[in-house]
């Protein structure tokens, strides 16, 4: 396979929502065209956060992997699988965790974030703090060219090169410093006009129905300046709005700018043509979705055969890595 190799991960700690698809899925799907694509379902990275409570974790990765499949993830291109079921991402994280000086992990911008961000977690945990040492792991493991990642993680990669760097001069040549494949994401806040999240309730999950979907556009949160139907009001500072730009085409989006600012149409009017805009996106997913759902033990076998691939790369890598350190 002479295919560059790239890795991403998502944590399996709630149902995938529309950000996932735009922010995420939507640009690893064509990459199964150009690389040689490593997808992995990083439960461990969701005991950081969730060691308290792991009993939704199981169900999250199932229906995380639907998701994924649904939205197009292809297992006869990609390896998909489950973090866990690798388990040399867990030596590879031991042996990096010698040489990974703890200045740099407390340096990471996320991990001071987090930790004021998140509440309901008590985050002073070695697992926490050692988050993105894991995530270094998991992409040094597959000597991964690139990772696909939104710009969030970018401190995350940078820190993985640096393990990489300080891998290699120890011990020699043998971890490769990945890139980060900076993928687009547009702007898609929460229903609410915050960002979206599964905490904040704001977010239209990939499995929610047609008609609850439909009653969520229905409270979305509108143009503040619209208080009456004859008011006009601004696309640009309305999430509707945002969506627009998001599920409609260039026809749709003419009708919304010209008809909100002229107040020549009413928010209801509008969200009803987002929401058909965006179920013509969702449908093919959905249908998908459902498919899948009555084939759990595919999905399962799916995930199987997706760690057989993986370990067999991550197996290659640790034989060098263990003979590097002489262990
Ligand atoms: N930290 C990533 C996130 O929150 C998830 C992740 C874990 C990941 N391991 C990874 C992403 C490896 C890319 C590569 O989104
Ligand atoms: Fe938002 Fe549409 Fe109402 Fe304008 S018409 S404020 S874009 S919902």
């Amino acid at each position: 396979m002479d295919k560059p190799r790239i890795l991403s991960g998502m944590r399996p700690t709630g149902q995938l929502h529309l950000g996932h698809l735009v922010g995420a899925l939507d640009n690893w799907v064509p990459l199964q065209d150009q690389y040689d694509c490593f997808y992995c379902i990083v439960d461990w990275h969701a005991l950081t956060t969730h060691y308290d409570d792991t009993h939704e974790i199981q169900g999250y990765i199932l229906d995380n992997a639907i998701d994924w499949l649904a939205a197009g993830l292809d297992p006869k291109r990609s390896a998909i699988f489950i973090q866990s079921g690798v388990v040399e991402h867990a030596e590879l994280h031991l042996l990096l965790s010698m040489i990974a000086p703890l200045g740099w992990l407390e340096r990471v911008p996320t991990y001071k974030e987090q930790m004021e961000q998140i509440t309901g977690h008590d985050l002073h945990t070695y697992g926490f703090l050692g988050y993105p040492l894991l995530q270094a792991a998991d992409i040094l493991i597959y000597k991964a060219a690139a990772v696909p990642v939104g710009e969030d993680q970018v401190a995350h990669i940078e820190l993985t090169r640096e393990i990489a760097r300080r891998f290699n001069h120890f011990y020699g040549p043998v971890l490769k410093e990945p890139q980060a494949l900076l993928t687009k994401v547009p702007r898609l806040p929460g229903t609410d006009g915050r960002k979206m999240s599964k905490s904040y309730n704001n977010a239209i999950a990939l499995g929610d129905r047609p008609e609850k979907i439909k009653e969520t556009i229905k409270t979305m949160v509108t143009d503040p300046a619209r208080v009456r139907r004859h008011d006009p009001g601004n696309p640009d500072v309305c999430p509707v709005g945002d969506y627009h730009k998001v599920f409609s085409g260039p026809e749709t989006l003419a009708w919304v700018d010209q008809g909100c600012r002229s107040a020549g149409i009413g928010c209801i009017e509008c969200k009803m043509k987002l929401f058909d805009n965006l179920q013509k996106r969702l449908e093919p997913i959905s249908a998908r979705r459902q498919e899948l759902e009555s084939h759990k033990d595919d999905v399962s076998d799916i995930l199987q055969e997706g760690a057989r691939k993986a370990k067999a790369a991550a197996g290659e890598t640790m034989a060098e890595v263990r003979k590097a350190m002489r262990i």
